[in-house]
């Protein structure tokens, strides 16, 4: 395997090496280790496993609330070789470590780990040139994106509750990849604390302090409308994924005042409720004037430009994920339809109050592979 970037996997391990410091401070390097016959109240319940197999792969509507960790690797396979055999692999992979029978995981618990596998429009258009997934993402204003940053044809999305787990993740797919792949550009992110917007349904901070992930296809009738391909059936169940991750200028942000924050996005700060008014599961009511005539949802509000329906297209679920190098987004979405995040963008180009304060660093656009399992395998109604 040959790496392109060395730095983010060493970063990477460096956030895990902390939290690992942590956890032996804690577990094994105190004075009085915890004694096997006295119960460890600082031990966390076990997670619930998600499970990697199904009509849908995991990692996009399970677990609801994603998990508070992510690692996304993009890899270019080598122009030989052959998707629909590495996918299988990786799917076997991705079944015994979600299982926490991969000798590779070295013992650890997987917790709800998923791994979520996507194809790039190159490999997409090898198996056909009008499927689902097979357009690249145009250019959109304020990026700033190094070539190597820009599209890929291999996607491995890594969520875990338990950082530790996401660069020994990687490390175990990309080794079964071998010399097939060349990975690219990677991003890790948290998700902030989360906060119940809806039945059963909650939503992190983001950097800027706002409530993100609010609005989208939630329900399962929705899923079925705007989230999951309907068709054609190599590519039923699966979805396409967007990803770009976004520099935020906090520093300007931060010195706006929280009603200019809130006129930005045209929600409430703390809350989360629109300036329209309602709850935090309210949607904002684009109409709605003050008497003297002024939208209480400011005409260039985040959430009135991105309005689906202002826009003229399905919902996207984002599933979004801070970051802290470079500091700002990792704005990940999942579409039926590739029109729902472009004519969304083109719109907030237009006049968006949060773009100034964003600069776009990488972007791809992945077909997310229809859901697997051991008669099934990952890709093969794609490739096979
Ligand atoms: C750094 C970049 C971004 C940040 C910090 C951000 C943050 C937010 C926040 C806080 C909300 C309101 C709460 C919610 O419904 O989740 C929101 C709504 C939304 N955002 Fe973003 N967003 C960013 C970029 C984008 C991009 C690039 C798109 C798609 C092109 C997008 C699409 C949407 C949509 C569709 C909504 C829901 C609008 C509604 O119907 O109310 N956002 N975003």
């Amino acid at each position: 395997m040959h790496r392109a970037d060395h730095h983010p996997s060493r970063r990477a391990f460096l956030d895990v090496s902390g939290v690992a410091l942590a956890a032996g401070l804690v577990a094994g390097c105190s004075p009085q280790p915890a004694r096997s016959d006295r119960p460890d109240s600082s031990a966390a319940a076990p997670l619930a496993k998600v499970a990697a197999t199904g009509r849908h792969q995991a990692g996009i509507a399970l677990p609801r609330s994603a998990q508070r960790n992510l690692l996304a690797v993009v890899a270019d396979l080598g122009a030989e070789v052959a998707p629909g055999p590495l996918l299988a692999e990786l799917g076997e992979a991705v079944r015994a470590l979600t299982a926490g029978s991969d000798p590779q995981l070295l013992g650890l618990a997987p917790g709800d780990l998923t791994v979520t596998v996507g194809v790039g429009p190159r490999l997409v258009r090898t198996a056909g040139a009008t499927l689902p997934g097979a357009a690249d993402l145009p250019r959109f204003s304020r990026e700033r994106i190094a070539p190597q940053a820009r599209g890929g044809d291999l996607l491995l999305q890594i969520c875990a509750s338990d950082a530790l787990l996401l660069p020994v993740v990687a490390a175990a797919l990309l080794d079964r990849a071998g010399d097939r792949v060349r990975e690219r550009w990677r991003q890790s992110g948290r998700r902030g604390t989360e906060v119940p917007v809806a039945d059963g349904l909650t939503a992190p901070r983001n950097l800027l302090g706002f409530i993100d992930g609010i609005v989208g296809p939630h329900t399962t009738a929705e899923q079925e409308r705007d989230l999951w391909l309907a068709g054609p059936p190599a590519v039923a169940g699966g979805t396409l994924a967007v990803l770009r991750r976004m520099e935020l200028d906090l520093t300007r942000f931060a010195a706006l005042s929280v009603a200019e924050q809130e006129a930005v996005f045209g929600r409430r700060r703390d809350s989360g409720v629109p300036l329209s008014g309602g709850t935090v599961a309210s949607g904002p009511q684009l109409a709605a004037k003050t008497p003297d005539g002024r939208y209480l949802v400011p005409v260039d509000a985040h959430v009135r430009r991105a309005n689906p329906t202002a826009v003229g297209v399905g919902h996207m679920l984002r599933r979004s994920y801070s970051t802290d190098e470079p500091l700002g987004l990792l704005f990940v979405s999942f579409q039926n339809d590739l029109r729902t995040f472009t004519a969304t963008l083109t719109r907030m180009d237009a006049s968006d109050a949060l773009l100034p304060f964003t600069t776009t660093t990488a972007s791809a656009t992945f077909l997310i592979l229809p859901g697997f399992d051991q008669r099934h395998p990952l890709g093969s109604r794609l490739f096979g």
